[in-house]
């Protein structure tokens, strides 16, 4: 397509305004009527109005509305549409500058060939430069079939500077539409991925070739929708009802992230209640009697962030662990927790990596750690040591020794062997560790241990006829009591203090208040060598 502008005497400035207009509006409408009725059909919003939705109204200020594409082959020179396959530039979200990108599906499919690749780096290098947070709404075919290497080199430059600002400005990916192929590796670059449920997908080899390859036959969705990604592979950390709810999402989760890794999370004037109140009374009784019963960790969260409110990251995903934001006297802080409800929260590779990269998330961006434990350890089996556990599980050993921002634990209930160690322990570097007088801490529960111990009285039981679950369940009992007690850590001055469930809200608080100057660093170094 070449411009049909309507002519206007282009020697007068009244007629060069005219023309400005003129051709703002083709860049603004390049893609047509019918393409953009196609993707509303489809349930999915053009590139313009999801910016238009993310961002405050009126605050986008774009760039680059007039390039074009630069491809003769395959007919291209007959459409080159303005501003090609992606929208781009700056706006504020609730007050803050952010730097958006937004691939047009409406055009050439959203894929990405060499000016496409140039203006999202722009953008990239933008957010860089001003330490501003940059998010990228994906609706795209992938690598622009026509523009060859070319394509492949744009991606190439976008997956360094991706990397460039891991742990400098928050990365947030939406993706809206397909992302196909090696495009995938952008957002799984980048901290967050926000997936809409139906209407996007995620894959590095499409159905046709994995029939071919492998003989399987799968749907796209099945393959890399969001419902996929969010519950089996652990890709998205979040699964969207619908466009807008995802557009939402990425509003709140940006609330508690700071602009970039020099600056801190905006913080909300509250005003905290330092006596226990009938709420936090309510944690004394959450703790069943029995240690197999399982209680939800969500309610002990709700208990200590401000208003209740948790803003949960991959609730899908290896859910025997929670993470996720919530405030504490305002600020932000992210929460990491054993899920008792779900595989009595047994760590496994899923839950380790989960929590590991949110560690990490956290730490580069100096939001202090809450770290809640009930775990009764790694999970066994031949599956977990086979996939790797050891390697894998001692992401999150890695994550909490190297992080420098505050870290403050709870122990509810059981903190055992390993899992101890992993979940924020004093030894670890956790600043302030606290328990329940529900907390068991040992190198196994009471009764691994009474079969290791006690075989031989336990023998003497069989052989003498006497009930040897009895025999079992009292010797465990003394061994929970005796060994496991939190008494014996604090004795230790392995936990800093033992308080009741009620008082945890307020020695949050406070702890957070002592940790606000906290200074640490790691020595000096090219980069640690985290077991991948
Ligand atoms: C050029 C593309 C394109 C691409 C889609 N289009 N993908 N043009 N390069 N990669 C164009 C189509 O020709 C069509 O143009 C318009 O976009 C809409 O596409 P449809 O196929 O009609 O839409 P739909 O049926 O919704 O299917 C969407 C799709 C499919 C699933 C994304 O288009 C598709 O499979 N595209 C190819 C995906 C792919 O294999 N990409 C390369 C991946 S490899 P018209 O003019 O008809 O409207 C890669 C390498 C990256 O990306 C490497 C990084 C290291």
């Amino acid at each position: 397509m070449t411009s049909e502008l309507p002519q206007h005497d282009l020697r007068t400035t009244a007629g060069k305004l005219a023309d400005l207009k003129d051709r703002y509006h083709e860049a603004v409408t390049a893609s047509g009527e019918a393409a953009i009725a196609k993707q509303h059909a489809r349930g999915k919003k053009t590139a313009r109005e999801r910016i238009e939705q993310l961002l405050d109204p009126g605050s986008f200020v774009e760039l680059d509305e007039f390039v074009r594409h630069r491809t003769h082959s395959f007919g291209m020179d007959a459409k080159r549409p303005y501003g090609d396959s992606v929208v781009t530039g700056t706006g504020t979200m609730n007050g803050r500058q952010v730097a958006v990108y937004s691939q047009d599906f409406t055009t050439f499919g959203g894929s990405l060939g060499e000016v496409a690749g140039e203006k999202i780096i722009k953008v990239m290098e933008l957010a860089l430069r001003t330490g501003v947070p940059i998010i990228g709404i994906l609706d795209s075919g992938g690598a622009r079939i026509q523009e060859g290497v070319v394509a492949l080199g744009k991606y190439g430059e976008i997956f360094r500077l991706n990397t460039r600002a891991s742990g400098v400005i928050p990365q947030i990916s939406l993706i809206m539409g397909p992302a196909a192929g090696g495009a995938v590796y952008s957002p799984a670059l980048t901290d967050f991925v926000i997936m809409v449920d139906k209407t996007s997908q995620m894959f590095v080899t499409g159905p046709d070739v994995i029939k071919t390859v492998t003989g399987e036959d799968v749907g796209f969705e099945e393959l890399g929708g969001a419902l996929t990604h969010n519950k089996i592979s652990g890709v998205s950390h979040y699964l969207a009802s619908d466009e807008d709810d995802a557009l939402d999402y990425a509003r709140t989760l940006l609330g508690y992230l700071p602009d970039n890794n020099l600056t801190d999370p905006p913080v909300y004037e509250t005003a905290p209640e330092l006596e226990t109140t009938d709420a936090d009374r309510t944690l004394n009784t959450l703790i069943p009697d029995s240690p197999n019963q399982p209680y939800d960790m969500l309610t002990v969260i709700e208990h200590i962030v401000d208003d209740g409110e948790f803003l949960e990251v991959q609730p899908l995903f290896a859910p025997n662990i929670v993470i996720g934001f919530g405030r504490v006297e305002g600020r932000s802080v992210g929460i990491i927790a054993n899920q008792p409800a779900v595989m009595a929260g047994t760590l496994n590779i899923d839950a380790g990596e989960k929590a590991a990269r949110f560690v990490r998330l956290c730490d580069a961006f100096s939001i202090p750690i809450v770290t809640l434990v009930d775990t009764p350890g790694f999970l066994p089996g031949t599956d977990q040591e086979w996939t790797g556990i050891i390697r894998r599980g001692a992401k999150l050993l890695y994550a909490y020794a190297e992080a420098t921002v505050p870290l403050v634990t709870v122990i509810t209930r059981k903190a055992y062997g390993g899992a101890y160690i992993v979940m924020g322990s004093k030894q670890l570097g956790a600043d302030i560790n606290l328990s329940w007088p529900t907390g068991e801490i040992a190198v196994m529960g009471g009764q691994g241990a009474v079969n290791i111990l006690y075989r031989s009285e336990i023998k003497r039981a069989t052989d003498a006829g006497e009930d040897v679950t009895a025999v079992r369940t009292k010797l465990a009992n003394d061994y929970t009591y005796n060994v496991a007690s939190p008494f014996l850590a604090a004795e230790r001055g392995e936990l800093d203090g033992i308080i009741e469930p009620a008082a945890t809200r307020v020695a949050i608080v406070k702890a957070l208040r002592a940790l606000q100057g906290k200074r640490a660093s790691q020595p000096q170094k090219k980069h640690g060598n985290i077991p991948l």
